[in-house]
């Protein structure tokens, strides 16, 4: 059954009030009413407040003109509102339209036709509280796919650590990287992400690829292992590419081992035909690559890494993105040389690790490279509660 529209009657005149309750509540409408301007705007904003007020607008304690402006000014309620008033003055007619009314009737009015007007705006409201439901349910629905979509990417991130554990600090870094990288290249901010999401999700492919092969260097891997190998970016993309919202992060993964000038896989691109997402990924990984082995190489000297890194320019690497990375990113990012050691209690947000937490039993926690964060501190400090951190934990220290 359709719900009984609620209206306030808000007139001090007793002749017309009765008027107005009798041939509404005829019509089927349930009434309220009130004598004053006060108790009418206590009535519109209280805990039930009515679909339709009929407004009179000479009333004692608040005029109905500000009983309108209080109500819209407040913007917690939106009634249909309907001006009655003895003056058939243009004025005031204009005034209480700008002010939000939705309709003006003179007194005395006919009251057929009041109540064909009623009639229509409480259509108008109907169809108009719908469209704000359905508004409503449309963006609950979106946030719900949004979350899916975030979950589903947390899931293949965790597919790829489980496969090995400093792959998934790896792609986390060269995520940040590229996003940085991307975001100082000017590009559209769907792009960025689509390029944070490869980047995460890059070497999903190697789940087809038996570890032992994927731990090998490129180059001390045999043709049959080589095979193999080659075809993740591929597997990768075709994964990705089953999840809505990702295709064009599926086309940078596939093209993450392609090679600037030319050489690269699968499909021996080269240049600006390389998607850029594939391209900013490529110069992300090759400094995170450098600055790992410099790390364990005990140097952590970003000028020797960039030196490195110059070199690929154009072999591998696009050097206008390159030079992105050396103008930009790299005098914005506090590179940090040295490390502090310090005990659990000790971490503190804004810190950045500068090596792996793993439990006592290898379980990689929090990757190098990790900023960490309130709820990142909280769930070492839950771990260690569940399976103790044996070692000390290593933070770069901002000279
Ligand atoms: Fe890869």
């Amino acid at each position: 059954m359709e719900a009984v529209f609620r209206l306030l009657i808000a007139e001090d005149e007793e002749a017309t009030a009765r008027l107005l309750k009798t041939f509404l509540e005829k019509a089927g409408y349930q009434t309220t009413s009130v004598s004053n301007g006060g108790a009418a705007l206590e009535a519109i904003t209280g805990p039930t407040p009515p679909d339709l007020v009929l407004l009179d607008l000479m009333m004692p304690v608040m005029t109905g003109m500000e009983v309108l402006e209080r109500v819209k000014s407040q913007g917690q309620v939106d009634p249909v509102v309907i001006l009655l008033t003895g003056m058939d003055d243009g004025q005031t007619r204009v005034q209480a339209l700008s002010m939000g009314a939705d309709d003006y009737v003179t007194k005395p009015f006919h009251p057929k036709e009041l109540l064909a007007r009623v009639k229509t705006h409480l259509r108008l409201k109907r169809l108009r509280d719908d469209q704000q439901l359905r508004n409503q349910q449309l963006e609950e629905l979106n946030a719900r796919i949004q979350r899916g979509f975030h979950q589903a990417l947390r899931t293949m991130s965790e597919v790829i650590e489980t496969f090995e554990d400093d792959l998934g600090g790896h792609c986390r870094r060269v995520a940040e990287l590229a996003r940085e990288l991307s975001t100082n290249m000017g590009l559209e901010a769907e792009v960025v992400n689509q390029i944070d999401y490869a980047a995460r999700l890059m070497d999903l492919g190697l789940i087809g690829v038996p570890r032992e092969i994927a731990k090998k260097h490129e180059k001390a891997m045999t043709g049959g292992e080589w095979q193999l190998y080659r075809h993740h970016p591929e597997l990768g993309a075709e994964i990705v590419r089953n999840v809505e919202g990702l295709d064009e992060a599926a086309r940078f993964i596939r093209h993450h081992h392609e090679r600037y000038g030319g050489g690269g896989f699968p499909d021996d691109l080269a240049g600006e035909k390389i998607p850029v997402g594939s391209r900013v990924i490529a110069v992300a990984t090759k400094f995170d690559h450098l600055m790992e082995e410099a790390r364990k190489a005990g140097d952590e000297h970003p000028e020797q890494v960039l030196f490195n890194l110059l070199k690929e320019r154009r072999t591998n690497l696009d050097p206008k993105i390159v030079e992105v990375l050396r103008r930009k990113v790299l005098p914005a990012r506090d590179v940090p040389i040295h490390e502090r050691r310090l005990s659990l209690p000790e971490l503190q947000e804004g810190m950045r690790l500068s090596r792996d937490v793993k439990t006592v039993d290898g379980r990689l926690l929090l990757a190098t490279g990790v900023l960490l964060t309130g709820p990142y501190i909280a769930k070492l400090i839950n771990h260690d509660r569940i399976l103790p951190i044996v070692h000390d934990i290593f933070v770069h220290a901002p000279q």
